[in-house]
């Protein structure tokens, strides 16, 4: 069994703060710091360019991917870390779409993050040979996946709502339909129990910053199946991802197998601080996580509604439909987050009217979150939120 106050401990949690925002950016391991210290005085300071091979700083996004590996059940050596989310995305989509070329249908649903699709569109614009990006509604999904759509471009959990598509059974079908799938596991990884490999999962990319705790800018990363790792075609062919960096070639080879999916120089001190981030998970798994994360977003919601009746839930009430998020909906939603925020109960706002609450097993428990409803039910019943400086959107809402 996992000790999650142990978990909890590892952390830097600001004093008077519940942070129910880990689905956005996740917290600081106490370890990051001195983990960075040591890279940036021990290895840059003292390395310098040596620091490529004697502290190991070229091996890093393998080593991290392999870490990563084991949290969303996929196969040692077929996950690799750098780049940002977005650009993983635009990598994946690429490979498959080049596995399936008799087909020009990339299926996604209207719950996915926009980026995936900005991403979708700007790589149809740039290959320029009739691609179609069908958005569907996320129910008619399972339907939509015909004998025409080449890779479904799906995120596991739906940011805004938290909803959980069945990942098993839509790549199944996907599978039965001769197409290939891509799954986002922005809002999975780390919060959600994830298996790949068991799935039949073609490719897979997510982020570290949420739920991996990596820091503000910490790498995305990308999964391709061994049975696809020789075959795939790195659309973004950077120099780390070519068979021989280092013979400097004219023309570019595909590196073997994952590390193909690389594209240039390893961002090494992020890379630092995602891996003092994920010692944590060697004290925990992702069973007991996820038996945490429902019990804590079964309660929240349980709460919310006894205390605040002026909040509409938006998240699937079956917790298995669910990821570790909790959604309500208020006309006023982005005032009173900021009155919350104001109060100590850090969420997040979602245009239009989505208020969102985030659950991190690692860090959050009962108390924080019956403290923090504690807290809603008053900033609803008194209407806290009512002021005109709760009003003033942010740039980052
Ligand atoms: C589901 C999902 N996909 C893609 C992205 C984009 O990630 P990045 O900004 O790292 O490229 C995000 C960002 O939050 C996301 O939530």
């Amino acid at each position: 069994m996992t000790d999650f106050s142990a978990t909890k401990a590892m952390f830097h949690l600001p004093e008077g703060m519940i942070y129910l925002d880990g689905n956005s950016l996740g917290a600081l391991p106490k370890t990051a710091l001195a983990r960075l210290s040591e890279t940036v005085n021990a290895e840059w300071g003292e390395m310098l360019i040596t620091g490529w091979n004697k502290a190991g700083w070229m091996a890093q996004p393998t080593r991290v991917g392999d870490r990563i590996a084991s949290l969303i059940g996929a196969e040692a050596g077929h996950v690799t870390v750098g780049d940002t989310l977005s650009i993983k995305v635009y990598q994946a989509l690429a490979s498959a779409l080049d596995m399936r070329p008799d087909r020009k249908v990339i299926l996604s649903d209207s719950g996915n993050f926009p980026s995936d699709l900005y991403m979708a569109e700007g790589l149809i614009a740039a290959l320029d040979c009739d691609h179609e990006l069908r958005v569907v509604d996320p129910e008619e999904i399972e339907n939509q996946i015909t004998e025409k759509v080449a890779v479904t471009l799906i995120t596991e959990v739906d940011y805004r709502s938290g909803r959980m598509h069945d990942m098993a059974r839509l790549t199944a079908k996907a599978h039965a339909k001769g197409a290939l799938t891509l799954w986002d596991l922005a809002h999975s990884a780390g919060a959600t129990q994830v298996n790949l490999a068991a799935c039949g999962a073609d490719f897979a990319v997510g982020c570290t910053y949420k739920y991996l705790n990596g820091g503000p800018g910490a790498p995305g990363f990308i999964y391709v199946a061994p049975r696809h790792a020789a075959r795939a075609r790195p659309a973004l062919s950077g120099w780390l991802g070519h068979d021989a960096p280092f013979a400097f070639e004219p023309s570019y080879r595909p590196g073997g197998g994952i590390e193909r999916m690389r594209v240039g120089t390893p961002p090494v001190l992020a890379l630092a601080a995602l891996e003092a981030a994920l010692d944590v998970w060697d004290m925990t798994n992702m069973a007991d996580i996820r038996a945490r994360s429902v019990a804590l977003t079964s309660q929240f919601i349980d709460e919310v509604e006894a205390q605040c009746p002026m909040l509409t839930l938006a998240s699937p009430r079956d917790a298995s439909q669910r990821g570790s998020q909790v959604s309500f909906q208020f006309d006023q939603g982005y005032a009173a987050m900021q009155a919350l925020i104001a109060r100590g109960v850090v969420g997040d706002f979602r245009a239009p009217d989505i208020m969102r609450f985030g659950f991190t097993p690692l860090y959050i428990d009962a108390g924080d979150v019956s403290a923090a409803v504690a807290i809603m039910a008053e900033v609803m019943d008194k209407r806290l939120w009512d002021r005109a400086e709760y009003k003033i959107r942010a740039q980052v809402t």
